[in-house]
């Protein structure tokens, strides 16, 4: 039984709908919240980096202006990477999770968005120099505070978690997974997913297949020629249906910013493989069939 209904099955990640990518106007990015929530998809994945610390600034402006209800929408952001850039004056690329720092950025997050809660907030990736009972401290206030509602990870492995869990708990993972980054399926990450009970969101869960021309796409095409017609589906829908079908339930977060892409994406979680057809799409990502 999926658990996080609270969530939407399909994440609009909106990395590129800014300056690191579509650029899209406030206006269409009124357009495009309200046609996520047309086609049931009301999850919005933010991180404070995108559009180097603008993106978040963009969305808000438009998400005030969109008349949408804040309780029909649920809004995901990261902290924790300190990016050099235009907008901070960061000597080398590094890792803040001081709980002055993660307090700091969520309230940043919090007033860019123009909003009074993240619904889930998440460490964008694992620090060396992390320290649990400060991160605990942090999340608690923020908690206490009603400034976020769930607390989760992003790109953490299972020991750190587990670090993590020694102070507090830990409700959802966002990782890269799918057919052509399948690490996550075999490393522990999806079966500490599956055995806690965690909130499992996968980022570019497309993988490569659009993005490189090499000898694995080539190989996932063919299979792909027949599943199209079988299923009457398309090859972003195949790639999503396969990595819906994982048993940790993963939710995918999709990065295109383009209305019939998204609703292909919603209609991809009522399509089932059968069996062997998922092992014979892993099969041709890894160019050899299961052991
Ligand atoms: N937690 C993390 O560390 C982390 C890291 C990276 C990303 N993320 C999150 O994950 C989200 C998704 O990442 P992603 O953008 O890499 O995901 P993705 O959904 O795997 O890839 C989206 C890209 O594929 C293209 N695409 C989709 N369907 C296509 C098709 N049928 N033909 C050709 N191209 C197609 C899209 O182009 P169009 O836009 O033109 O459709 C877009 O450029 C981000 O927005 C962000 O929220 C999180």
């Amino acid at each position: 039984m999926e658990k996080y209904t609270n969530y939407s099955k399909i994440i609009a990640g909106t990395m590129t709908w800014g300056s690191w990518g579509k650029q899209l106007t406030t206006r269409e990015m009124i357009d495009l919240m309200h046609h996520c929530l047309d086609i049931d998809i009301s999850t919005f994945d933010h991180a404070d980096i995108y559009g180097d610390y603008t993106n978040e600034i963009e969305f808000g402006v438009a998400f005030n202006q969109s008349n949408i209800d804040r309780a029909s929408i649920q809004l995901i952001s990261k902290c924790g990477i300190q990016h050099t850039g235009k907008t901070r004056n960061n000597k080398v690329k590094h890792y803040n999770y001081s709980k002055e720092y993660i307090v700091w950025s969520a309230e940043q997050s919090l007033q860019k968005l123009k909003t009074e809660y993240l619904d889930l907030f998440l460490l964008h990736r694992p620090s060396p120099l992390m320290q649990p009972e400060e991160v605990a401290e942090a999340i608690s206030q923020l908690r206490k505070d009603g400034k976020i509602k769930d607390f989760g990870v992003s790109n953490f492995t299972p020991s750190q978690i587990a670090l993590l869990e020694t102070e507090i708990p830990v409700m959802g993972n966002q990782v890269e997974f799918s057919l052509t980054a399948d690490a996550v399926m075999y490393d522990g990450t999806l079966d500490d997913i599956l055995a806690n009970k965690r909130f499992g969101m996968a980022w570019s869960p497309l993988g490569s297949y659009f993005r490189k021309d090499d000898e694995q796409t080539e190989r996932i095409k063919k299979v792909f020629t027949d599943f199209q017609e079988k299923y009457g589906t398309n090859e972003s829908q195949l790639l999503l249906a396969w990595l819906m079908q994982h048993p940790a339930r993963i939710h995918p977060v999709v990065g295109t910013a383009n209305p019939d892409r998204l609703k292909d994406s919603v209609k991809a979680n009522s399509i089932k493989l059968e069996l062997e057809d998922w092992f014979e799409m892993l099969a041709a990502s890894q160019g050899h069939v299961v052991p």
